[in-house]
């Protein structure tokens, strides 16, 4: 199949190019297309085919549902059942934006999206050409994250290019993500509203407005209610370790290891921030990919997924990455960091 890469202007989206796209939703082809958190590979969410054909084209494991994305508050209605006090909270202070509700579904939802589970995660995303793709197509539009299942998600048109390309008709390109890292998955079926999936809405801030806010923490014989997250996610080809610890410990150990590594004549990759990379660019690592600040922990989600991918593109054997503060939005940034790991952490 050949797939056309169309450049689009993220803030002003062109007319015809977004009624382009919208048909191909509208005739049940997918479509991938820029989110504020990280691109969607899109389909029209009522079509249980065009859904299922997503599954295949990312070789998506059957058991983990989509993500069903809405332009408008009215939309929302049709395709859930049980929209109460918390939902309509959520959606005045964090829509559009980086956060999925997942309330009960309507008979509407295709098991294809819902994975057979009873329930269906909504979110409004807070892009220009997401929201008038979604309208101009006049349907909500089912989308997962627009990489290969396992790989990290896309953060930009050239990664979906690069693991699509041949596979799906359309790419809209409208440049870099500015949140970098998925939305927050918060379920509201329960009393208390729970954390499936760390992302772009803080605990916090969520919080602040809901009151009692718990978190999914899945134990060793107790699966994650997120189906998604128990798949060994956001992982790059090399081998990831974390660390964590104070600073001048990270550092010693991290030269160690970079020694080590390049004694058995691996190539080793340095994920760390900004007040880290001066005492490591000495060490010569083969990569020396920069996060970002501590100070600024958006700048780090929303550089991590190109930093794990350039690792793989210049085949790093060893990655050596640094551990940030698990509060805020560090807690999203730990998350997929432990997950790139497969729990190869190292207390220093
Ligand atoms: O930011 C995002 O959420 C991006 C953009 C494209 O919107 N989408 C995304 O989709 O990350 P995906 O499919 O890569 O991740 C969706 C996650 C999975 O872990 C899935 O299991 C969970 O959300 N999920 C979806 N529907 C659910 C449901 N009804 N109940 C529990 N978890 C659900
Ligand atoms: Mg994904």
């Amino acid at each position: 199949m050949e797939t056309k890469r169309i450049y689009i202007d993220s803030q002003a989206p062109e007319p015809e190019i977004i009624e382009e796209a919208a048909k191909l939703i509208r005739e049940g082809q997918l479509v991938a297309f820029p989110t504020e958190t990280v691109y969607g590979l899109g389909a029209n969410a009522l079509n249980a085919e065009a859904c299922a054909e997503i599954f295949k084209v990312k070789g998506r494991p059957q058991d983990n549902p989509l993500i069903v994305h809405v332009s408008n508050l009215e939309m929302v209605k049709s395709l859930v059942v049980g929209w109460n006090e918390q939902a309509e909270r959520c959606a005045r202070a964090f829509w559009p934006g980086p956060l999925t509700l997942v309330l009960p579904k309507t008979a509407i939802i295709p098991d294809a999206v819902s994975a057979g589970l009873s329930s269906v995660g909504i979110r409004m995303p807070n892009h220009p050409v997401a929201l008038s793709l979604i309208e101009k197509a006049g349907v909500p539009i089912a989308a997962p994250s627009a990489n290969l299942s396992g790989k990290p998600s896309p953060t930009n048109g050239i990664h979906v290019w690069k693991d699509l390309r041949g596979r799906i008709p359309y790419i809209l390109d409208g440049g870099a993500c500015n949140v970098g890292v998925e939305s927050t998955v918060l379920d509201l079926t329960g009393e208390i509203p729970c954390i499936l999936r760390p992302g772009g809405i803080t605990k916090e801030r969520l919080e602040k407005i809901l009151g009692e806010v718990a978190v999914d923490h899945p134990s060793e014989n107790q699966l994650p209610k997120a189906p998604g997250m128990k798949y060994r996610h956001y992982a790059p080809k090399g081998e990831l370790y974390l660390l964590i610890g104070e600073r001048e410990k990270i550092l010693a150990r991290m030269t160690d290891e970079i020694h080590k590594a390049h004694a058995r004549l691996k190539k080793v990759g340095i994920l760390c921030t900004l007040e880290s990379a001066s005492s490591l660019h000495s060490q010569l690592p083969e990569l020396l990919f920069v996060l970002g600040s501590e100070e600024r922990p958006e700048e780090v989600a929303a550089s991590l997924y190109e930093g794990l991918r350039l690792c793989d593109e210049q085949s790093i054997d060893i990655i050596l990455a640094e551990g940030v503060a698990k509060n805020g939005l560090g807690f999203a940034i730990m998350n997929r960091l432990e997950k790139a790991s497969g729990q190869k952490i190292w207390y220093v």
